[in-house]
């Protein structure tokens, strides 16, 4: 089986940090979530990748490479636009061949074992598609799901105004190879895609078998703020105590906090879970519950809590930063208390 991972897209969710990066690389537990796609994927013996790519096609190769790392080996396949899922699919028609192949969206987490998902469906089954659903509180928001008496799926529908049912469409698909015919045979929809879930209708239409699996733990499409920060929380509840930098005497470490070789705490609090990556300096300062401090970022006479801070950025002087994503290299300071979602190299002074 091979894989297809969609990193191409324009992230406009979660601008203006898209503007400059790729929604894929933003850091979850500082590893960017494409990191445990692609590990994810490697992880049940799916090595044969294709990485559908757009805009940001540099900073993706850059961040995954080869693929090497993860035992994986990585063909990136360039869309000619950003025009839907199924559109990739047609795209990627020449990597995929004839194989049956797991579509991953390289914006989705979930904490289910993907084993689960794939199991028997090259072996076993006879279905043409095995999607995966998850049961959420905004089903408007996706695609969703509709089964009969029998527990079938019997009707998709991408983003519907008055939802049927509270079963998502996540964003993990099996697919045989009859999904290429399907793919070709749409039309675009009125936002102007081919949409994956047309394309799957088309094969419920013809009377083809169509699996699903019902996810139990929990699923986030990562694509926007407050769910990104609700990934960092679940990904950062399964830290382990790991403290290899430097913290000072003056300093205190309460729960689960993991702290790199390299990255320096003197006189703050950390309250877990937290991770501080190498080169960070965190002083005078209270950092925690929920928060991912990134490679040389510097946190002095502040508190942060709920809040991933990318690489290189910066809080300091009296702020009081929660529920935040900042990007690379931006900077908060001043006396007063806010919540941001900043783009690389923002500055933002706060008090008079
Ligand atoms: C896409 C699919 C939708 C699915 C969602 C999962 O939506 O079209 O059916 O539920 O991914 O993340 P998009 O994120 O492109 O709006």
């Amino acid at each position: 089986m091979k894989g297809l991972i969609l990193a191409g897209g324009s992230g406009r969710r979660l601008r203006p940090l898209t503007h400059t990066s790729a929604k894929q690389l933003v850091p979850i537990a500082n590893k960017p979530i494409l990191h445990y796609v692609v590990e994810d994927l490697a992880g049940v013996g799916v090595t044969d990748l294709g990485i559908i790519v757009g805009d940001t096609a540099e900073e993706i190769r850059a961040s995954v490479g080869d693929g090497s790392r993860w035992g994986a080996s990585v063909t990136y396949i360039e869309q000619s636009a950003p025009l839907g899922l199924a559109h990739a699919v047609v795209e990627a028609g020449g990597f995929l061949g004839d194989e049956p192949f797991v579509m991953y969206l390289g914006d989705n987490m979930f904490e289910d074992s993907l084993e689960a998902v794939v199991e028997g469906f090259v072996e076993e089954s006879r279905a043409s598609a095995r999607l995966l659903l998850s049961r959420v509180d905004d089903p408007g928001s996706f695609g969703v799901a509709e089964l009969d008496d029998d527990g079938a799926i019997c009707r998709l529908v991408e983003k519907p105004n008055d939802p049927r049912s509270d079963l998502a469409l996540v964003g993990v698909y099996l697919f045989g190879p009859a999904i290429h015919e399907a793919v070709r045979s749409i039309e675009p929809s009125v936002r102007g895609e081919l949409e994956i879930t047309d394309a799957i209708s088309w094969l419920l239409d013809r009377g083809d078998t169509v699996e699903h699996h019902l996810l139990e733990g929990w699923w986030i499409d990562t694509g926007k703020k407050d769910p990104l920060l609700e990934c960092n929380r679940l990904v950062l509840d399964d830290v382990v105590l790991d403290v290899a930098g430097s913290v000072d005497e003056a300093s205190v470490i309460e729960g689960m906090v993991a702290v790199e070789v390299g990255a320096e705490i003197a006189s703050s609090t950390l309250v877990g879970p937290v991770v501080v990556a190498a080169g960070a300096r965190i002083a005078n300062s209270r950092v925690g519950p929920y928060v991912s401090v990134g490679a040389d970022c510097v946190i002095t006479e502040a508190t942060v809590d709920h809040a991933v801070l990318m690489d290189s950025s910066r809080v300091t002087g009296g702020t009081h930063l929660s529920d935040s994503v900042l990007g690379r290299c931006s900077e908060v300071s001043g006396d007063g208390s806010t919540s941001l979602l900043l783009g690389d190299h923002s500055v933002v002074e706060l008090g008079d």
